[in-house]
C-alpha cells in the first residue's frame, strides 16, 4: 500500500527540496511517496527558470518522490492536474468562504492571489515516465510579500497554522488523487481539474508575443497544452507561449 510520506526527511535549510530528492534518486533507490521537509530553501526553484522565495519556517516547502511509471508520457500532465487539485482542495477546506481556483497550468490561487505553487520534475523512459519529484510550496503563516500579489493561509484567516499539520492534509489528498490517477479515473480528474480553472469559458486578457490579446480559455490538454479561443478561431499554448494578465 502506498502512503504519501511513510517517510519524512526534516531538514532545517536546504538549497531545495526538489533538487535534494533529485539527487537522492540519483544515489539510491527511493520508495514511493518518500518526503523531504524543509523550513527554509536557499535556492528554491520555480516554473520558468523563477526562484521562490519564502521566510524561514514560515511556510510549508517539501518534496515527494513518485513512480507514476502507469502515466504514458504523452498524458503527462495528468500528473499536474491531480496535484494541483490535492492542494487547491485542501486550501479550500480552510479557505472556506474563499475563491480558490488553479491557474493553469498548476498554481493555486486565491481570490486572484497566488498562493501555492508546484514543480513538478519528470524523467522520462521511452513513452514512459520513470520518475517523477513533486515540490510544492505553499504560503501558510507568512503575513508580508514583496509583490502584492501572494497571499497566505494567515492573511486569509487570521489564524496561525502548525506547518507539519498543514503537511499531512496535503500529503493525505495527494495520495487519494493520486491512486485516483493510478486506476484511471481520467476522466473524472480532467473534469474536476476544469470545474477549477481560472477563467475557464470566461474572456480575459493575455500576453501573446509580447501584445495583449483577448481570449477564452476552452480545455487544457493532458500533455499541458492550452487552448484558448482566440477571434473565434482555437489556438494552442505551450507554457512559456502566454502570460495571464490578472
Ligand atoms: C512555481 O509556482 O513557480 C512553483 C514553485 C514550487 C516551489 C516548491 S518549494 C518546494 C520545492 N522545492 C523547490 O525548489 N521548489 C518547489
Amino acid at each position: 500500500m502506498l502512503v504519501f510520506g511513510h517517510t519524512i526527511e526534516e531538514l532545517e535549510l536546504v538549497a531545495s527540496t526538489n533538487d535534494y530528492l533529485l539527487d537522492k534518486s540519483r544515489k539510491q533507490r527511493l520508495f514511493e511517496g518518500e518526503v523531504v521537509f524543509t523550513h527554509f530553501q536557499t535556492k528554491g526553484r520555480g516554473q520558468r527558470e523563477n526562484s521562490w522565495e519564502a521566510l524561514p519556517g514560515q511556510n510549508l516547502l517539501f518534496s515527494v518522490f513518485t513512480l507514476p511509471t502507469f502515466l504514458l508520457g504523452d498524458n503527462f500532465f495528468l500528473l499536474s492536474k491531480v496535484v494541483a487539485l490535492a492542494l487547491k482542495e485542501v486550501v479550500e477546506e480552510i479557505c472556506i468562504n474563499d475563491n480558490v481556483e488553479i491557474k493553469w497550468p498548476n498554481d493555486i490561487y486565491v481570490n486572484k492571489k497566488k498562493i501555492g505553487g508546484i514543480l513538478i520534475e519528470n524523467q522520462f523512459k521511452g513513452n514512459l515516465i520513470k520518475q517523477a519529484v513533486i515540490g510544492i510550496g505553499l504560503n501558510v503563516n507568512q503575513t508580508a510579500f514583496e509583490t502584492n500579489n501572494a497571499i497566505s493561509l494567515k492573511l486569509l484567516t487570521s489564524k496561525q497554522f502548525e506547518i507539519k499539520k498543514v503537511l499531512e492534509l496535503v500529503l493525505q489528498r495527494l495520495e487519494y488523487f493520486y491512486l485516483s490517477l493510478k486506476w484511471g479515473k481520467n476522466k473524472e480528474i480532467e473534469s474536476l481539474y476544469l470545474e477549477g480553472l481560472m477563467n475557464l469559458n470566461i474572456e480575459a486578457n493575455y500576453l501573446v508575443d509580447s501584445s495583449s490579446v483577448k481570449g477564452i480559455i476552452k480545455q487544457v490538454k493532458n500533455n499541458g497544452v492550452l487552448e484558448i479561443e482566440i477571434n473565434k478561431e482555437t489556438k494552442c499554448f505551450q507554457f512559456k507561449e502566454i502570460r495571464f494578465l490578472i
